[in-house]
């Protein structure tokens, strides 16, 4: 049986290497032999400030960029999280029975709430909706870079401790599959610390896939290296810059160590090295930038595409997350009454009438006014209208019970009839 995939990647921030060769190359190499769903995560976005409008165009723009890449949408469903509402659903009954330790001990939360002046509580519970798009989807693999392990681990953890207090083999136990070249790019400028979306607009941090060949090669030649001249793998943390160049290489082209090692074997230092890695990455990123362009400018189909992932993702996560609130001891729409999902309504329809028609409105509405105008001063209308009204003081129909009446006058007279004399 094919092996199900989930992986998610958020729309802001500019796409960089870092994410193509951590994450996302991954995901089209090894598309044709798995179940696949890739998700853009807009909601996990808005865990830190967001400026709507851009937000909104990077969205699309990045559904553009995957397909560029080669995600192809008849082998995977490609999605936008905030078009199945199962994660969201999912999300809070999964927070029902997190522990906040786990949460606060995340590397990401302490780093990111470090530099914000105010902790939105999204950052926090950030990881229990990563749990849950993986597991609505029974995901075996999360194809992600290094920086994502912590938090398929803590997936698994929650996905275990469901499992024990509901006593359900429920959820499948999913496993990070972190590549072997490329699941660290570290920043061009700062070999020390990973490339990433929010610095990728600095000069020669980071090598979007969208800039320009001439971009690239000018960011690969002023990469920071050390004051060496020997070009190999190391740990060693002066030698971090030309780790990373090399790991590029080995990512981008698909080659061994050793092979990478062959290539620049002749190079004449630092110097060579980069502008071969340059080369490399300019030759693998050209072809998806073309394609992205043309993408872009069918926007209505790039549309159409996505709602068409969104309908097929909510066919596999809807149904688990209806099954998990069974388990949890949530009361379910009962079948056949749902309003399309919205919530059902089981009381008897009797109880809301439709409104009266409009001649009745209308009849209603006369009948006081001729009413505030006969009696005067004004009184309180009377009981409502009805036929015996009409016959005690219309007196018509007349009626076969009661000799004919003269009209009445209202209000009647206040003098009352003079008392009988005494008897004595
Ligand atoms: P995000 O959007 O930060 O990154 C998307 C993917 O790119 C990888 N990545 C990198 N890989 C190598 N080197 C880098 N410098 C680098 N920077 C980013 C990330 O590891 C990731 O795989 N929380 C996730 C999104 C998410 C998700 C999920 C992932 C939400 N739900 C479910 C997997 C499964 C994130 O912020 O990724």
């Amino acid at each position: 049986m094919k092996n199900r995939v989930l992986s998610g990647i958020q729309p802001s921030g500019e796409f960089h290497l870092g994410n193509y060769l951590g994450a996302v190359k991954n995901w089209v190499d090894q598309q044709e032999e798995k179940i696949n769903y890739f998700c853009i995560v807009d909601l996990h976005s808005l865990t830190v400030p967001q400026d709507p409008t851009t937000l909104h165009h990077q969205t699309r723009s990045l559904a553009a960029m995957l397909l560029a890449c080669g995600i192809n949408p008849d082998k995977s469903t490609l999605f936008i999280q905030s078009h199945v509402l199962a994660h969201v659903e999912a999300c809070w009954l999964l927070n029902c029975v997190t522990p906040l330790g786990w949460l606060q001990r995340m590397t990401q939360f302490k780093d990111k709430s470090a530099k914000q002046e105010t902790i939105q509580t999204g950052l926090l519970v950030y990881p229990v909706l990563q749990a849950a798009d993986i597991l609505l989807y029974d995901a075996d693999e999360v194809p992600v870079g290094e920086d994502q392990k912590q938090h398929i681990e803590l997936t698994r953890d929650i996905a275990q401790r469901f499992n024990h207090l509901y006593e359900q083999e429920f959820w499948v136990l999913p496993e990070a599959k972190i590549p072997a070249a490329g699941a660290r790019v570290m920043g061009l400028d700062d070999p020390t610390n990973k490339m990433s979306k929010s610095y990728a607009h600095i000069s020669g941090h980071a090598v979007r896939l969208l800039d320009d060949p001439k971009d690239i090669l000018k960011a690969f030649k002023r990469a920071v290296t050390d004051s060496g001249r020997e070009i190999a793998f190391s740990d060693d943390p002066e030698k971090a810059g030309v780790n990373n160049l090399l790991g590029i290489y080995c990512a981008v082209t698909g080659k061994s160590k050793d092979e990478t090692l062959a290539d620049f074997a002749n190079a004449r230092g630092y110097g060579d090295l980069k502008v071969g890695v340059g080369e490399a990455v300019i030759a693998a990123v050209s072809p998806i930038r073309e394609r992205y362009t043309y993408l872009m400018q069918d926007v209505a189909e790039l549309d159409r595409l996505l709602a068409r992932g969104a309908e097929q993702a909510r066919a596999q996560a809807q149904p688990k997350v209806e099954k998990m609130k069974e388990i949890m001891g949530l009361v379910l729409p009962r079948l056949g009454t749902e309003d399309k999902g919205h919530g059902a309504c089981q009381l008897p329809q009797s109880l809301f009438p439709r409104p009266p028609p409009l001649c009745v409105t209308l009849f209603g509405f006369l009948w006081y006014w001729f009413w505030q105008d006969a009696a005067v001063p004004p009184t309180p209308p009377p009981p409502l209208p009805s036929l015996i009204w009409w016959r005690q003081w219309r007196c018509w129909p007349p009626s076969p019970h009661r000799p004919r009446q003269r009209k009445q006058p209202y209000p009647p007279p206040r003098s009352r009839p003079a008392l009988p004399p005494p008897a004595w």
